[in-house]
């Protein structure tokens, strides 16, 4: 089958043919209608993620709509490697029917970003009366754009977008956050918060924007905090480690934990993925994607601009 195929990491992808999927138990072939180029995407055939097997030639692609046998879209994931889904055909696990009316690119660029925010705001939303603000850090990727409108959806009457993109800030801004530039510091962000607490704290930058997090909510006293603040890590596009400072962690109600695989239950994820599939049928989540045919992997590859790059066979 053609397929997008990584030859070694760091290497750019290279269109070209690539043996068939091999069903194993469980397992059904599909044909791929598209696949989003998400970062983990590229950091798993870099070999840089925590989930990279190292093993080349590879087909890279977690995830994306595909068509079964009988006719029906699926939202399509769990590929076995040296497969994935920027290729004609794959062999999923996982099928989750997409609903009439939803556009596959759409679905394909925008549910990994976009269940990255959702599932743990429906998760704290469980664990709060009211989400109140919602602070999200790297607002202005995909993930971060997407991140505003579910937090909205989700009841936040406060959403904080922080980000380096002026343009981009604007954007988060006109989806219904407070928009405040990276570059304007701990300050800023204070300013923004103007003395009311964030319960969520949705980062997917950590490094040096965490640090500037951490920094606006350092308070000074003795007295109980009557804050419930958590700070979920999500990605680590800035950098990938950040300090935090101790006392913050003595002073503040504060809890740090991750979002990803291995640390969101898998069965958390499958009981989500309806819910938010069913806003993107229905219009609800602006999702800016971008369509390059499969024989384009390359220049979709190379694309560095504001949209998902997903891939559509040719
Ligand atoms: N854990 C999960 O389940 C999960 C799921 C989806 C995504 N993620 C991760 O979340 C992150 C964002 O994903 P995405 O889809 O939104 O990617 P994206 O569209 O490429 O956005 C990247 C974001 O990071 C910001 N950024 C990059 N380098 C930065 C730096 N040095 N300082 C400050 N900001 C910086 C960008 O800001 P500018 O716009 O200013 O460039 C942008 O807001 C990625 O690391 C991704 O792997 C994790």
């Amino acid at each position: 089958m053609k397929a997008a195929i990584i030859h070694g990491a760091g290497a750019a992808p290279r269109y070209g043919d690539f043996a068939d999927p091999e069903p194993a138990d469980g397992e059904s072939e599909v044909r791929m209608l598209a696949a989003g180029i998400h970062p983990v995407v590229r950091s798993l055939a870099a070999g840089a993620h925590y989930g990279s097997e190292g093993a080349y030639p590879l087909v890279p692609g977690v995830d994306g709509v595909a068509m079964d046998a009988a006719g029906t879209a699926r939202y399509v994931g769990w590929i076995r490697v040296p497969w994935g889904t920027l290729a004609e055909r794959a062999a999923s696990r996982m099928g989750l029917p997409v609903p009439d009316g939803a556009d596959p690119i759409v679905v394909a660029g925008a549910m990994n970003p976009g269940l990255s925010s959702w599932l743990p705001l429906v998760a704290r939303t469980r664990e709060v009366p009211a989400l109140g603000t919602v602070l999200i850090v790297g607002a202005t990727g995909v993930a971060g754009r997407i991140a505003v409108q579910n937090a909205r959806a989700l009841g936040a009457d406060r959403v904080i977008g922080l980000g380096r993109d002026r343009a981009r800030l604007a954007e988060v801004a006109a989806l219904g956050a407070t928009p405040v530039a990276l570059d304007e510091g701990a300050d800023a962000v204070a300013r923004s918060l103007d003395g009311v607490a964030p319960t969520l704290i949705l980062d997917y930058v950590w490094g040096a924007a965490a640090e500037t997090v951490w920094d606006a909510l350092a308070v000074r006293g003795l007295g109980d905090d009557d804050a419930d603040i958590v700070h979920v890590q999500i990605g680590t596009s800035g950098r990938a480690r950040a300090a935090l400072p101790g006392a913050l962690l003595r002073s503040r109600n504060l809890v740090v934990r991750g979002a990803g695989a291995g640390s969101t239950p898998v069965a958390e994820i499958m009981a989500q993925l309806p819910a938010f599939m069913a806003r993107i049928a229905a219009g609800e989540v602006t999702a800016p994607v971008r369509a390059f045919g499969l024989s384009q992997v390359a220049d979709a590859w190379a694309y560095t601009g504001p949209d998902r790059a997903v891939v559509v066979p040719d």
